[in-house]
């Protein structure tokens, strides 16, 4: 199969990691192809944050839980406060993807998330490509609206991205595609 649609089709969002470490050249490949990512105005209004400290990682998640468990919604309640709940489910890497405030070359606000989401998709199919295993984080939200999360001056934190290689069959949650979402003109 063509490799680019193979990619695409059988991604699968990983949802348990093994200890094994990821190497820099494949951190790097991986983030390479986000700054690649299509970008509107050429605005590239984004900025990766990579942790790969065991404890910085752990921390990040447990606040991230907390501001969950705190955010009045009860299924997110229910989810920050369960004991066995990991928001980057040991991920030995989490990418953080920080978007611009105001877009530095064409002063408006309109694309960082657009853009930003596009970069994380691009991350997701090259990790694929190489073996490894992502999830898209955007239970993170709560936690982003009372702490930056390491974002630079003028980015605000948008989403994680978890990476490393995936524990088997059970890392993935089964899943369904709708079919009526085609209209042809
Ligand atoms: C914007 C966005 C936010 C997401 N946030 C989370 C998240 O916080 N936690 C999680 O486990 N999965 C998250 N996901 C992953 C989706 O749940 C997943 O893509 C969806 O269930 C389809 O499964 P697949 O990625 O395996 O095809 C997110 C995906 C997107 C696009």
């Amino acid at each position: 199969m063509n490799p680019i649609i193979d990619a695409i089709m059988n991604r699968r969002s990983i949802r348990k990691y093994t200890d094994q470490p990821v190497s820099r050249e494949d951190i790097e490949t991986v983030l390479k192809a986000g700054i690649y990512a299509p970008t509107g105005g050429d605005a590239e209004p984004w900025h990766f944050g990579v942790l790969t400290d065991r404890k910085t990682i752990d921390d990040l998640d447990e606040r991230g839980r907390k501001a969950m468990s705190q955010s009045g919604i009860e299924r997110i309640v229910a989810m920050g406060t369960n004991p066995k709940y990991r928001l980057f489910f040991g991920a030995p890497v989490v990418i953080m993807i920080y978007g611009e405030k105001v877009l530095r070359k064409t002063g408006t606000h309109l694309s960082a998330l657009a853009d930003c989401s596009a970069a994380i998709q691009n991350m997701q199919l090259a990790a694929y490509s190489l073996g490894l295993g992502t999830c898209w984080i955007g239970l993170m939200r709560y936690l982003f609206a009372s702490d930056s999360c390491f974002a630079p001056e003028g980015f605000d934190p948008l989403y994680a991205m978890t990476l490393g290689y995936s524990a088997g069959a059970e890392a993935l949650r089964p899943r369904s595609r709708m079919e009526d979402v085609i209209t042809w003109f």
